[in-house]
């Protein structure tokens, strides 16, 4: 199993303080199947910055001391990009990491109260170059759970969604629960990662999430999510089944203003 997305890179952001604390973390990770993962500290988000370059020295560092350990895990240097007005500056000063080695995927994250009104453009700017974005745990994004349209709208323009396993379970409520199912329902889901930061609340999840999504929507429906993660990482071209409108609150308001 491939982990697209966690925090477990000692020491750099909100996430694993420190080599012992992640190389536990790695041993959960491995426990529940994971044998490769994408190691993305947070970039650019207004509080952390982690350039390219020291990313990459520190999960080699990291990748020998899970050796050491005898701890069967490989991981790749990534980075969860927040959107900003530089973020394409910075694509052109080399500093962003994507999910493949052919630049293809990048991991980006939304403020988790709005969907930014810049986001549309940016997007497009995005793809204008060749790059897929990832957009990483819709569900739990205010903008999207008011107006779902959004996000239905940037999946057909081609943009790739991550969900987060431990939404799926129930980690984050009711509320975000539900929401991942009603995304996953309008087949706006495209891969599920375990944005893992610690021990409580934010762990992996990745087993019982799929557990769930097997049982739910079948076995073949959670194989192409697996796929997919694969295919992010190689930077092949992922699957989507057919797409429809999130049944959220906003279209049931517009029915009711009409009669
Ligand atoms: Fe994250």
């Amino acid at each position: 199993m491939i982990d697209l997305h966690c925090h477990i890179l000692p020491g750099v952001d909100d996430g694993s303080p420190d080599m012992e604390t992640s190389l536990r973390l790695a041993q959960v990770a491995v426990d529940q199947g994971i044998t490769h993962m994408l190691l993305t500290p947070h970039h650019m988000d207004g509080q952390y910055v982690n350039h390219k370059a020291a990313v990459m020295t520190k999960t080699e560092a990291f990748q020998n001391a899970l050796d050491k350990s005898q701890i069967r895990l490989t991981v790749f240097p990534g980075q969860e990009v927040h959107i900003t007005g530089e973020l394409l500056q910075a694509i052109d000063q080399n500093d962003v990491l994507f999910a493949d080695e052919g630049s293809r995927y990048l991991i980006l994250e939304l403020p988790h109260n709005e969907v930014p009104e810049y986001t549309s453009k940016m997007l497009f700017g995005l793809q204008s170059r060749g790059i897929t974005p990832v957009l990483v745990h819709p569900e739990r994004n205010q903008g999207f759970m008011q107006d779902p349209d959004k996000l239905y709208e940037f999946v057909s323009q081609g943009c790739v969604t991550q969900l987060t396993a431990s939404s799926y379970v129930g980690v984050f409520g009711e509320h975000v629960q539900k929401f991942t199912e009603q995304i996953i329902d309008a087949g706006l889901g495209c891969v599920f990662a375990s944005d893992a930061h610690n021990f409580k609340g934010r762990n992996f999840k990745m087993t019982q999430a799929f557990e769930k999504l097997e049982k739910e929507k079948g076995v073949r429906f959670a194989e192409t999510y697996k796929e997919n993660a694969k295919s992010i990482i190689n930077g092949d071209d992922v699957i989507f089944g057919e797409i429809h409108h999130v049944q959220g609150k906003k279209r049931k308001k517009k029915l009711w203003g009409l009669f």
